[in-house]
């Protein structure tokens, strides 16, 4: 990628080049986790929606890689809440850090703040449209547990409709030949705009209602879902569609030797906890993985080389 800054705001931006190279940096910080290639820099972390994993991992990212961050974790503690708009926090926040890492739930916000400021701006979430580190973390996975990312059946369950890291996983594996399968209900359904996609990129799908085995044998990897209840208007709608799919341990027995089951977490009920002990689940090593993937993105929106990137 580029050795000069710039913002990380959508995953359909990415070329493969530019993939490629995040992962090959992903890969140095796992074998490289502490260092002060970020010595004297500021980050910031700005989350108007709640987060765990995403802003603690890009945290532990940065103090790694020897930073400072700083940023809030609840917008009702921030200037926000006495009605300052997106645009003037943003251009305030540029004053103090070299970095934002922002999840905000207005689609597209992270594009506009990379509009209104200089500072490399890092989406971690825009409402229901992408999540972009969230997909190269994915993508880290599906690597290191099937060897290459060519080729694979990839079948994502649960609400397709407003979960945005299976929105910006899809278009990432444009360039990777992938077999989709689509499991979800009918209210929450795949958007057509991502179906398009996939026929304009040449990419095989299937939808289906149910989590059958037989989409459960052919699969190499399984994205489970969570459905996004804080995205549905009327609560009993949520409640209709909550439950739908749960996958058991029990389900396993039909599954490829390779399959590995990821989630990007947090789970409701989707994944039993009895599927946590089998071989299959790789949810938590797939958040672990999240550090090095974020300290890719890091420093490669900073513009900062790493000692070696080949290995
Ligand atoms: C996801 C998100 O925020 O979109 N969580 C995460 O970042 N790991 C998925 C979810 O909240 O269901």
């Amino acid at each position: 990628m580029s050795s000069s800054a710039h913002s990380f705001v959508s995953i359909a931006q990415a070329s493969k080049e530019q993939i490629e190279e995040l992962l090959r940096r992903s890969a140095y910080f796992e074998q490289h986790p502490n260092s002060e290639l970020l010595k004297g820099r500021v980050v910031a972390t700005l989350f108007f929606e709640p987060s765990t994993r995403t802003r603690l991992s890009f945290e532990t990212a940065v103090n790694r890689l020897g930073g400072r961050v700083i940023g809030f974790s609840d917008a009702s503690t921030s200037s926000t809440s006495k009605g300052e708009t997106l645009n003037d926090t943003i251009k305030m926040v540029a004053n103090y850090a070299d970095l934002i890492v922002m999840r905000h739930y207005l689609e597209g916000a992270a594009q506009w703040a990379s509009e209104v400021t200089d500072v490399p701006i890092v989406n971690a979430g825009d409402g229901a449209n992408q999540h972009p580190s969230q997909t190269m973390l994915d993508l880290y996975s599906i690597l290191k547990t099937q060897g290459r990312l060519e080729g694979l059946t990839i079948t994502m369950v649960g609400d397709l409709k407003y979960g945005r890291t299976v929105h910006s996983l899809l278009q990432a594996m444009k360039f990777f030949r992938p077999k989709f399968r689509f499991v979800a209900s009918r209210e929450l359904a795949m958007p057509e705009e991502y179906l398009r996609f996939c026929r304009e990129n040449g990419i095989e799908y299937e939808e289906h209602t149910e989590f059958s085995p037989e989409v459960i044998a052919e699969s190499d990897i399984i994205y489970m879902t969570r459905v996004q209840r804080e995205r549905f208007a009327d609560p009993l709608e949520y409640e209709k569609v909550k439950d739908l799919y749960t996958l058991r341990k029990s389900m396993l027995g039909v599954a490829k030797p390779n399959l590995k089951i990821l989630h990007p977490l947090p789970r409701v009920n989707e994944i039993d906890r009895d599927v946590d002990s089998c071989p299959e689940a790789y949810y938590f090593e797939q958040a672990r993985n999240g550090v090095f993937a974020r300290q890719a993105i890091i420093t490669d929106a900073l513009g900062i080389e790493i000692p070696d990137t080949k290995h």
